[in-house]
């Protein structure tokens, strides 16, 4: 398989970034993190994440946020990341119809990050989508390559996983490294079953950099065909309920390599980079 001339890169800085981050960012930061990020040419943004402000509690100003984006750019493809119904709820009635749903592969993850079954986060999955028959899903595979409760995801509990969105008319999987400890053969032998088994899910990843792996990994995944490949600006990130999640692949380093490689994005590096060092100069990344 070729590398498309054109990679899409969903930025998730302001969601898998800020998340992880203690100290509240003030609305008005996140915006201007945010506006500098659309400034750059980026056109698909996770926002924010409509979950539980007591168990996140820097994403309690989610309203606020999507319903500004939402409405000063219309033309603009928005996301949020939501863990159950209760949060899709809440993204539809700001206008939100791209969300994130989140089920992790693994059992022990997703009970520390939902609390919640996979088998219970699913049949909630088949309420939304019978509720809200309008919204475009992107399911969340957390811990698709390793789980940091119960260790190694085979490739059939992957499979089965997929075959079971695929079942219930989900056509957008986001494959996640949520604890960086992926590796390219396991990407490229994961890709070759499931692009040859499902080939209209659009397959995305979201690979962190845990190991300093997240570059080759990623470029491991769009050498098997991947468009769509999230990224966090400054490399933000880590999820709050897996111990030892590190840093996200830096969007402007992503960015760098495909530009020198001669794929476009439709993002100019030098600006991400000025927002980059907005975010390293007045948000306390260390808290
Ligand atoms: N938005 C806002 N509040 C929510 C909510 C949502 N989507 N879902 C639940 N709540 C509220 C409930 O109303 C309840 O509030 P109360 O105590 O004032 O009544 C409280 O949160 C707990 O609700 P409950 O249904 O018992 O949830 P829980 O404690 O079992 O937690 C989740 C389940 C999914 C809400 C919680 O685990 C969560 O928000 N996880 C987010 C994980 C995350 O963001 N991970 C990182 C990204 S992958
Ligand atoms: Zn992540």
């Amino acid at each position: 398989m070729e590398i498309n001339n054109r990679i899409e890169i969903i930025e998730v800085g302001p969601r898998d970034g800020f998340q992880s981050i203690k100290e509240f960012i003030s609305t008005e930061e996140k915006k201007k993190i945010i506006e500098g990020i659309i400034e750059s040419g980026v056109k698909k943004i996770q926002l924010t994440s409509f979950v539980s402000p007591k168990h996140i509690p820097q994403m309690q100003d989610a309203e606020e946020i999507a319903k500004y984006f939402l409405n000063k750019y219309p033309e603009l493809e928005f996301s949020a990341l939501v863990p159950n119904y209760r949060g899709v709820k809440r993204a539809y009635e700001m206008g939100l119809r791209n969300i994130a749903y989140v089920i992790s592969v693994s059992e022990g993850h997703n009970k520390a990050n939902v609390n919640r079954s996979v088998d219970e986060s699913f049949v909630e999955l088949e309420k939304i989508l019978a509720d809200f028959p309008d919204i475009n899903i992107t399911l969340d595979a957390a811990t698709t390559f390793g789980c940091p409760f119960d260790g190694e995801v085979s490739y059939e509990k992957v499979d089965k996983y997929v075959k079971r969105a695929y079942d219930l008319g989900i056509r957008t999987i986001n494959l996640c490294d949520t604890i960086g400890i992926s590796n390219p053969k396991q990407i490229d032998e994961l890709l070759t079953i499931l692009l040859e088994k499902y080939k209209d899910i659009e397959f995305q990843v979201h690979i962190h950099d845990t190991r300093n792996m997240g570059m080759l990994n990623s470029y491991t995944a769009i050498k098997k065909g991947i468009k769509h490949v999230q990224a966090s600006l400054g490399g933000m990130g880590g999820c709050p309920f897996a111990p030892g999640a590190s840093g996200n692949l830096s969007t402007e380093d992503f960015v760098y390599m495909l530009d020198k490689i001669n794929i476009e994005t439709g993002v100019n590096f030098k600006k991400l980079v000025n927002i980059a060092k907005e975010c390293r100069d007045n948000i306390n990344c260390n808290s």
